[in-house]
């Protein structure tokens, strides 16, 4: 019995300096395992108390019941220490120090095409007009025909458009989208059209791909000073209250009558320069009240209502706007031109 005794006394032993020794919960389930599992040592004596004598049964239970009883209490201990071990060094290791300076983000700036844009529509907006797009790919029909373009008319020439087949262009206009809105809406209509458009044309004022805005106003009653006074409302908000305006007769197959308007010179305010010519004006946008025939082609009744329209191009815009004499800075994506707005 003595001997039982020291043997049990030794697995003891060894046992709770094993637990001590463990550093982790893994670790721990091993040391438990080895001696309490299944096939663990304490186990095994457990089993062999079926070969004791009665007599020897009730002692040799009693020290290995408080020998199990012990390993357990001192891994249930160690469990918990090892636990808050382990969550201490994790919060350690995910600790934040708020004190460093951030990562520096990089900001980017809108383009000023698009800063243009977005005024020119917040303008138009807040009288009322409503935003519509329409495709870049157009039907001969809507970028020539249907806005009363005579058949052979110099416009339609290869110079300016790009065909991609015999009826359908790269828009040379954002006109079309007039016709497209006309076909789908009833009057009134009330809608500005800014996008993309093409001509095959390069210089240091042109490029094949440039945008415009078109305006479109239709109802009873419209008269030629909704128009003056909508495009000059527009101009003093964008260019200035005093900047001096002005309407010159002009020639659009898709208005009858037609008008160019230019705003006094915004670098010289109107003395005369290398900018305006010496003229003292500068021409931005051409309008006019929508011809009868567009409204014929879109089914509507030209003895009912009548209609204001206007174009312009937002490069030029935008370059009177920053005094910028080469229009490809706009297109080069260079970051030191850019960043300066
Ligand atoms: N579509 C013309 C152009 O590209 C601009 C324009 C002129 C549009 C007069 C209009 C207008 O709506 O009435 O040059």
């Amino acid at each position: 019995m003595s001997t039982v005794n020291s043997s049990l006394d030794k697995i003891r032993q060894e046992a709770l300096q094993e637990v001590r020794e463990a550093a982790t919960i893994a670790a721990l389930e091993q040391v438990r395992i080895k001696y309490l599992g299944k096939k663990g040592a304490i186990t095994a004596l457990m089993k062999e108390m079926g070969s004791l004598s009665p007599e020897e049964r009730p002692a040799f239970g009693a020290v290995i019941n408080q020998v199990k009883q012990d390993v357990e209490t001192s891994i249930e201990e160690c469990r918990t220490t090892v636990r808050r071990k382990e969550r201490e060094e994790s919060l350690r290791a995910e600790a934040v120090d708020i004190t460093l300076p951030g990562y520096r983000r990089g900001v980017g700036t809108v383009h000023p095409l698009n800063r243009v844009c977005q005024d020119i529509i917040d303008t138009f907006t807040s009288m009322g007009f409503s935003v519509a797009e329409g495709p870049e790919v157009e039907l001969d029909f809507y970028n020539f025909e249907s806005l009363n373009f005579p058949p052979n008319h110099p416009a339609r020439d290869m110079q300016d458009t790009f065909f991609i087949s015999e009826d359908v262009v790269l828009r040379t206009h954002t006109s079309p989208v007039q016709i497209r809105v006309m076909e789908r809406c009833k009057p009134p209509v009330k809608i500005i059209a800014p996008g993309k458009v093409y001509r095959c044309d390069a210089d240091v004022t042109h490029t094949p791909m440039f945008h415009q805005i078109e305006g479109l106003l239709v109802d009873e009653k419209v008269t030629f000073s909704d128009l003056k006074g909508t495009l000059e409302f527009f101009i003093h908000r964008f260019f200035g209250p005093e900047t001096g305006v002005r309407f010159r007769p002009s020639f659009f197959p898709f208005t009858e009558p037609s008008a160019e308007v230019d705003i006094q010179c915004v670098i010289c305010g109107g003395k005369g320069c290398r900018v305006c010519k010496g003229t003292g004006w500068l021409e931005i946008l051409g309008a006019g009240m929508v011809h009868p025939n567009v409204f014929r082609s879109v089914g509507y009744d030209p003895e009912e209502v009548t209609g204001f329209a206007f174009g312009m191009g937002i490069e030029r815009i935008t370059m009177l706007r920053y005094r910028i004499d080469d229009i490809r800075v706009l297109f080069e994506n260079d970051l030191r031109f850019l960043r300066q707005f």
